[in-house]
């Protein structure tokens, strides 16, 4: 069984792509939407956050587990893997490997949280695999509340992208990783503002793949022959009307959320 979590409902773009490439393999999905946002939260804070999401998707049965939210990614991963013995994947590796496929120029941008990006995560990983690469990395703290209050398509968005995107389209990115589970949601007004020759890199999908060739390499994770995705299950710690709706508007059909402590 696969476990992801997130801070939030964000995270479900990452569960939504496993789902479409890996269909027969049962997922259990963890948002901690009362504890949300991570990304303006301490290190020593999302830490503790994360090992208690981790451990309630292991007493449930996950043999697996994705962090689905970039903060955590960028901050937890080392303290999950010296916690738990069962494998953890991580969002920013994926990311990072397909920004080095798609960069003609060496030059990649980052977006995301004051906490993914504080850390430094992006650039390090970027730089210790192609030294010779500029990146340019900027926080976009606003970008989370607005998605969350379906502001995806209003005039207020589209000024405040275009002042975070000033920068990275000032140094010329070609590449440009969208470092937040919530920017995927955002995609379509990110992509004329930094225009259409930069590609983005949408780290759900990039992660889904990366799940999906590490399971091929790692066959003892059997998938189950009868599951199907409407059987997977849906854990919040907080429910209202604006989270239900993000998580249909995600996965386009209606989500049995089941609320947790
Ligand atoms: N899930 C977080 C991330 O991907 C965004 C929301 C939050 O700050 O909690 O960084």
């Amino acid at each position: 069984m696969i476990g992801i979590f997130d801070s939030g409902v964000g995270g479900m773009t990452v569960a939504r792509a496993v789902e479409l490439l890996l269909p027969r393999f049962p997922l259990l999905y963890l948002g901690d939407i009362a504890r949300s946002p991570y990304g303006t939260k301490s290190d020593r804070t999302i830490v503790e956050y994360s090992i208690e999401n981790t451990k309630f998707l292991i007493e449930r049965g996950a043999q697996v587990i994705v962090i689905a939210c970039n903060s955590a990614s960028s901050v937890a991963t080392d303290r999950l893997r010296q916690e738990f013995s069962i494998p953890i994947i991580e969002v920013i590796t994926p990311a990072v490997e397909q920004a080095l496929r798609q960069t003609r120029s060496c030059r990649i941008g980052v977006i995301g949280t004051k906490a993914t990006i504080r850390s430094n995560i992006y650039e390090r990983k970027i730089l210790a695999e192609r030294p010779e690469c500029r990146v340019v990395s900027t926080p976009c703290p606003l970008l989370v509340p607005l998605v969350e209050e379906g502001w995806t398509n209003k005039r207020e968005t589209k000024m405040i992208l275009r002042r975070y995107l000033h920068s990275l389209k000032e140094s010329q990115v070609d590449t440009l990783v969208l470092g937040c589970t919530h920017y995927p949601l955002l995609k379509h007004l990110i992509q004329p503002r930094i225009g259409k020759r930069v590609t983005l890199i949408d780290s759900s999908l990039a992660a889904a793949e990366y799940l999906r060739q590490y399971l091929q390499d790692n066959p003892d994770f059997t998938p189950s022959t009868q599951h199907e995705p409407g059987k997977n299950r849906y854990f919040v710690t907080d429910l209202t009307e604006s989270t239900r709706s993000m998580a249909e508007k995600i996965f386009a059909r209606p989500i049995d959320l089941q609320p947790v402590e």
